[in-house]
């Protein structure tokens, strides 16, 4: 059977791609923000996943208002970069794994959870750079991923708790899947920040501190917080951290085992218009280095 090992959590603001992409990482203003990713690379690193199913956003790039699914798993074979109005990054395709995709797809939606079947998208920096703040810059992603979109930027949004029993769902169909694949999910975005009109450029040290607190103590009580409260709290944008709880949903606790072991935990303030928050959960296995 797969199973899931650990979990990550980051945002993921798109001038954190340009800074890589361009080699400003030693700059002072980025400098704060790559140390607090330095410890995740080598944890990254030493515990290779066979597959990531990495949840986030598209904005705007691979949907348009055309069509706007709430869920959506790329089942394909390979992902593209997407050009978002400046050309592709520079970084590698992304490798799917249609195989475990095709599976998910079957005994989530089997468990009650409508996901649109993507056989074909680009990927936007929702999905590349976390990729980039977790694995540096390969000449190729180290292994495959499943990109799992949720529509935060149109509402109606999925709720928190649904996307917690989403998270829920999606470990029941890795533990269905019978090869032995190691897999790690990863919940994308946030965390406070605001794009946009008389409020644009808002920061919540406090609320998002407390979400971090709450996500590893009380994730469950945590998904009953709603849309509004994301809005007033943590700004318009903040509103991706929705896409953290099916993460953690997917972890062991959430169906009753034993609680995730606390890897690492960042917070910066800023990067571009938002607050930067990262955490590794690690599942407790007896067989996973610690
Ligand atoms: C920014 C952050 C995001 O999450 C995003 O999708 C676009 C821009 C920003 O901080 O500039
Ligand atoms: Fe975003």
């Amino acid at each position: 059977m797969a199973r899931i090992t650990a979990s990550v959590y980051t945002s993921h603001v798109p001038l954190i791609g340009v800074a890589m992409d361009l080699g400003k990482t030693e700059e002072p203003y980025w400098r704060p923000l790559f140390a607090g990713y330095e410890l995740s690379r080598r944890w990254f690193a030493a515990r290779p996943p066979d597959v990531v199913l990495l949840v986030y956003n598209d904005h705007a790039n691979a949907f348009s208002l055309d069509v706007i699914p709430t869920f959506a798993i790329g089942t394909g074979a390979a992902f593209e970069p997407a050009d978002e109005g400046w050309g592709a990054r520079p970084v590698p395709r992304v490798i799917g794994h249609p195989a475990l995709a095709a599976h998910i797809a079957h005994s989530v939606i089997q468990d009650d959870f409508d996901l649109t079947i993507v056989n074909r998208m680009d990927v936007d920096h929702g999905l590349t750079v976390p990729l980039s703040l977790m694995c540096g810059q390969p000449a190729a992603w180290p292994c495959p991923v499943i990109p799992f979109a949720v529509n935060v930027v149109h509402y109606p949004v999925p709720s928190g708790r649904r996307c917690f029993q989403l998270g829920r769902a999606i470990r029941r169909a890795v533990e269905r899947y019978d090869q032995p694949l190691n897999v790690q999910i990863w919940g994308t975005g946030g965390m406070s920040h605001q794009l946009q009109g008389p409020r644009a450029g808002l920061i919540n040290r406090d609320w998002d501190n407390r979400f971090l607190d709450r996500l590893i103590d009380e994730p469950a009580a945590l998904a009953e917080v709603p849309h509004v409260e994301y809005v007033r709290e943590a700004g318009s944008e903040g509103i991706e951290l929705v896409m953290w709880l099916i993460a953690r949903g997917a972890m062991a606790d959430a169906a009753g085992g034993p609680k995730p072991r606390l890897a690492h935990r960042f917070y910066h303030v800023p990067a571009s218009n938002t607050a930067v928050g990262h955490l590794i959960l690690e599942e407790q296995l007896e067989d996973q280095p610690s």
